[in-house]
C-alpha cells in the first residue's frame, strides 16, 4: 500500500527516468549524425538504463497495488555545439535526477514509508555511480581540447559500453 503522496511522487519519477531515456536517446542521434559511432553506442546504452531505471519504479508501484499513470514525456534538445557540451548537459541532468531521488526518500521518510525508502537506496547508490561515470567522460573530454585524435580513440572506447540487463532479484 502506497500513500496518496507517495504514489503521485513515484509516478514523477517514472515520468523524469522515461524524459531521461529520451534525452540520451537524443543525444544518441547527435552523436550519429556526428560520425561518433562509439558515442552513439554509449548514449543508446545510457537509454536502455533510464529505461530499467524507469521500469523498475513501474514494477514497483504496480506491484504495491497501487495505479501507475502515464504521462506525456517534453521533447529533449536535439542540438549540440560538441561532445563536451553534451557531456556537460548529462552531468547537469543527472545531478537534477540525484537532486529528485534525495526529495523522494524525504518523502518516504516524511510518509514512514521503510519499503519505498529501502527500494529508493539502490537509486541513491545509482546515482553516485552514473555521476561518477559522466564526470569521467567530461574530463576525459576537457584534457584533449587541443587534440581532435583523442576523440577517435575515446570513440572507440566509449563503443565498448555494454549494457547489463539485471538479473531478477
Ligand atoms: Fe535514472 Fe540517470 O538516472
Amino acid at each position: 500500500m502506497l500513500s496518496e503522496k507517495m504514489e503521485k511522487a513515484l509516478n514523477g519519477q517514472i515520468n523524469a527516468e522515461f524524459y531521461s531515456a529520451y534525452l540520451y536517446l537524443s543525444m544518441a542521434a547527435y552523436f550519429d549524425a556526428s560520425n561518433l559511432k562509439g558515442f552513439a553506442s554509449w548514449m543508446r546504452v545510457q537509454n536502455q538504463e533510464e529505461t530499467m531505471h524507469a521500469m523498475k519504479l513501474f514494477d514497483y508501484v504496480s506491484g504495491k497495488g497501487a495505479t501507475v499513470t502515464l504521462q506525456p514525456i517534453e521533447g529533449p534538445q536535439t542540438e549540440w555545439e560538441s561532445p563536451l557540451a553534451v557531456f556537460e548537459a548529462t552531468l547537469e541532468h543527472e545531478r537534477k535526477v540525484t537532486g529528485l531521488i534525495n526529495a523522494l526518500v524525504d518523502t518516504a521518510l516524511d510518509e514512514r514509508d521503510h519499503a519505498t525508502n529501502i527500494m529508493l537506496q539502490w537509486f541513491v547508490t545509482e546515482q553516485v555511480e552514473e555521476e561518477a561515470s559522466v564526470d569521467d567522460v567530461v574530463q576525459q573530454l576537457k584534457l584533449m581540447a587541443n587534440a581532435p585524435g583523442g576523440l577517435f580513440m575515446l570513440d572507440r572506447e566509449l563503443g565498448q559500453r555494454a549494457f547489463n540487463a539485471p538479473t531478477a532479484e
